[in-house]
């Protein structure tokens, strides 16, 4: 009996396992379809573009004036400290570490926030991490509707996220394509369409991909008509300090719509003001009646995390933390972000003035009306193709370029090639 156990063990390997593929006859994801490709695109064809001149308005993430990544002094100063401490690298509790996440409530709700004891909050895999939890935790605890409104347009990913927490998502007016402005009236009517209670994610600043935000009035007309209606506001604070280059100015409507008596979730992103991109560096809060609220909340909060990824990283949030609890570097750091903002200010300022000098005709004020990383600059997807392929310049089909891929040396390239599409 054993050595005939033993004969068929000896069997060689590649036998074995031609019998189990024969057995299997195809393989076990043979059913796996083929996704569309990825938004890469842009870059893709950026990369193949021999072009020297050529300018790439496709990517998310801040640029210098010589076009390159920029790591912000502040972070490298941050990292220098933090590596002369010789901490360990054990790991953290499941809502990350509570330097960075009170720091990070502190910035997003204000210093001297009244409300700040009663809000619950975790350290996130950046903002995509914060909504997926906020996602979540709202299709788990939220007791009146899981349908989640997003602005139209909106960050792509919104949808699929809230999808894959199992949640529907529908669409708010929000981009008024002839004004290439905002659409108030659209905008309101349907917060006040929506049935009562609906949830409704508001970008805080910045909003991508349009450039427009609505003013401090319309703000305080969203938040009113959202009372009425009673809708959840979960805002997604992605850039704040970015668009405007002050932390407080950008943090205005989540701080307003606070004072205004509203419940809210905020999901809040380092990923951009401080340029910590890939080391996800994030938080997802919910401000709660109370402590006690705050603490309960606090605790489901940890139950959905732990099944996901037990606790977050540790480097990226020590680098935030540092910054935002050193009141030297936390000094250095506002004026980086302002750095950061002023030149996306300019480099509007200069694309309009370079168009307007050109003798184009069309308005161009929208580019230096929108506000934040990305400019909605109203090309159609045929002009967009052609700046592409005759011009060298790349961006996505909705018209949309980021404003971080401007510099001062390709600024007026860039305006002469978008007033030759658009004559
Ligand atoms: C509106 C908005 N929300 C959230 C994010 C999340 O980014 P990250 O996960 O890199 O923090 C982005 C990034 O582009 C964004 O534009």
């Amino acid at each position: 009996m054993l050595s005939a156990t033993r004969t068929s063990v000896a069997r060689p390997a590649n036998t074995l396992r031609l019998t189990a593929a024969v057995a299997r006859c195809q393989s076990t994801w043979s059913g796996v379809p083929q996704g569309p490709p990825a938004i890469l695109g842009i870059t893709e064809a950026f990369k193949a573009d021999k072009f020297e001149q050529k300018i790439n308005l496709g990517v998310g993430a801040y640029r210098d004036d010589q076009g390159k990544p920029y790591v912000l002094p502040s972070v490298r100063a941050a990292e220098k400290r933090i590596l002369e401490r010789g901490l360990d690298k054990e790991y953290a509790g499941i809502t990350g570490i509570p330097a960075f996440t009170k720091a990070a409530a502190k910035l997003a709700y204000g210093a001297d926030s009244p409300v700040l004891n009663n809000v619950a909050i975790t350290q996130s895999i950046s903002g995509t991490g914060a909504l997926r939890i906020g996602g979540a935790f709202l299709e788990r605890f939220y007791p009146y509707s899981k349908t989640v409104y997003l602005p139209n347009p909106s960050w792509a990913n919104h949808k699929a996220i809230f999808n894959d927490c199992h949640m529907d998502v529908k669409t708010y007016r929000y981009y008024n394509k002839d004004t290439i402005g905002l659409d108030i009236e659209g905008l309101i009517a349907d917060i006040k369409e929506a049935p009562g209670n609906s949830i409704f994610l508001l970008h805080a600043c910045a909003h991508n991909p349009t450039g427009v935000d609505p003013t401090p009035e319309q703000w305080k007309e969203i938040s009113d008509a959202m009372k009425l209606k009673g809708h959840f506001p979960l805002f997604d604070m992605a850039y704040q300090g970015f668009a405007s280059g002050d932390t407080n100015k950008d943090a205005y409507a989540l701080r307003l719509f606070i004072e205004q008596g509203h419940q809210i979730a905020l999901c809040q992103s380092f990923a951009k003001n401080m340029g910590l991109y890939g080391e996800r560096v994030g938080a997802f809060s919910i401000l709660a009646e109370s402590p006690e609220e705050a603490k309960r909340v606090d605790s489901q909060i940890k139950i959905l995390v732990r099944p996901l990824y037990s606790n977050p990283p540790i480097s990226g949030a020590r680098i935030a933390s540092e910054i935002l609890n050193n009141p030297e570097l936390n000094a250095q750091w506002l004026a980086e972000v302002k750095g950061m903002a002023d030149r996306i200010i300019t480099m509007r300022a200069l694309l309009k003035d370079n168009l307007e000098q050109l003798g184009s005709q069309h308005d161009w004020s929208h580019i230096t009306n929108q506000i934040g990383m990305f400019a909605y600059t109203g090309l159609k997807p045929e002009q967009v193709d052609t700046l592409a392929k005759e011009y060298s310049v790349y961006g996505t089909k909705d018209g949309r370029i980021s404003v971080a891929g401007i510099t001062s040396a390709n600024v007026k390239r860039l305006a002469e090639s978008i007033h030759k599409v658009t004559q």
